[in-house]
């Protein structure tokens, strides 16, 4: 097992292992003063390693209930979110209990908001079962359910009291899901780490589930107690998001957020090297790489469309969006765009 520390508005642990979801009680309890736990999860997720949770929250004396609602970002809405508010007041969690959310990033984001929120705000478990949970949303302390207007539009920064990975969790994860979160994962590389680049480049799918989780988790807690706020350093976490969130949102998440990540990566990769920011060899190793993890790396919907649905996203701010470029694998830049230079960069790009 590995633990990583964060040190921000809270200081937590993140340990990462095999067997830790056994451990889920003992280690709630070691938080001290927790009589009731909430367990928030998912119709997909809970039948897997709900019972198990819940056994361990038991056997440690803790007093359980479960909220569980439909797998599937079309649950992250204001409704999923007053239902389980509700819930938990039904269940009478007072200002010394916890919320434990176990699943992906649709279950940490809802349930972080709803933890940041109840009674003013109540501590919170995170308990990540996919890839891009692990490596990305689980840790940090942004929470958020999405309005009709947009996605993840209303939150709150809330940093859990811990974060446990159990990498067994992963093992039952559909293969595709999986991919989903390497692309994650090769945008930490790109970000920081040309020898984790080199490590995936290696191993592909195959790589050490614990090291690279590890190593993933270590790079944003470096960023997090840098920027926890995200009003500088974090910035650079969005490489690849700002064409992919727009992608995404133009399939209407048919598409799902680490495919879209993974041509947004692509497209800026490839711009870059047109542009000569960074190298064509370093663009053709990107690319490359995500092809060899099965990921998409292009996309066939219109530049106009793209742009439209990429332009709503919240993180632009004025007449300027601010663009993450490789100038080489593991050395990027925060780059303020003019929103008028975006349609012949992702042109240049796709
Ligand atoms: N997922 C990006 C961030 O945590 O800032």
């Amino acid at each position: 097992m590995n633990t990583v520390t964060v040190n921000a508005s809270r200081r937590y642990d993140i340990r990462i292992g095999s067997g830790l979801l056994s451990t889920l009680g003992e280690s709630v309890k070691a938080l001290g003063k927790v009589q009731k736990v909430c367990i928030v999860s998912e119709s997909n997720v809970f039948p897997h390693f709900g019972p198990a949770a819940q056994a361990s929250l038991q056997e440690a004396g803790l007093e359980t209930s479960v909220f569980i609602f439909p797998a599937g970002e079309a649950s992250k809405t204001g409704t999923t979110f007053l239902e389980l508010l509700n819930a938990l007041a039904q269940a009478k969690l007072g200002r010394q209990d916890m919320l434990v959310a176990l699943g992906g990033g649709v279950v940490g984001d809802l349930a972080g908001f709803a933890a940041a929120c109840y009674l003013r705000g109540i501590r919170f478990v995170q308990v990540p079962t996919t890839l891009l949970a692990a490596v990305d949303s689980s840790v940090g302390g942004k929470t958020a359910i999405d309005l009709p207007a947009g996605k993840n539009l209303a939150g709150a920064f809330c940093q859990p009291s811990l974060v446990l990975c159990d990498t067994d969790t992963l093992n039952t994860l559909p293969e595709d899901i999986f991919r989903d979160g390497c692309a994650e994962v090769i945008k930490y590389a790109v970000l920081y780490d040309p020898q984790l680049f080199h490590q995936l480049e290696s191993a592909g799918l195959d790589f050490d589930r614990e090291s690279v989780i590890t190593r993933c988790v270590e790079l944003k807690r470096d960023v997090v107690m840098e920027d926890e706020f995200d009003t500088g350093a974090r910035m650079k976490l969005n490489l690849g998001h700002t064409f992919g969130h727009g992608i995404e949102a133009r399939s209407q998440f048919a598409l799902s957020h680490g495919k879209s990540v993974a041509i947004g990566l692509a497209v800026i990769a490839r711009f870059c090297a047109a542009a000569g920011v960074c190298s064509r060899g370093d663009c053709q190793r990107i690319v490359a790489l995500l092809e060899a993890f099965g990921l998409p790396v292009t996309t066939r919907y219109p530049t106009e469309e793209i742009l439209q649905y990429a332009l709503s996203d919240k993180k632009r701010s004025g007449s300027t969006v601010n663009l993450i470029l490789p100038r080489a694998i593991g050395d990027c830049v925060i780059a303020p765009t003019p929103v008028a230079q975006l349609k012949s960069i992702l042109q240049a790009g796709l």
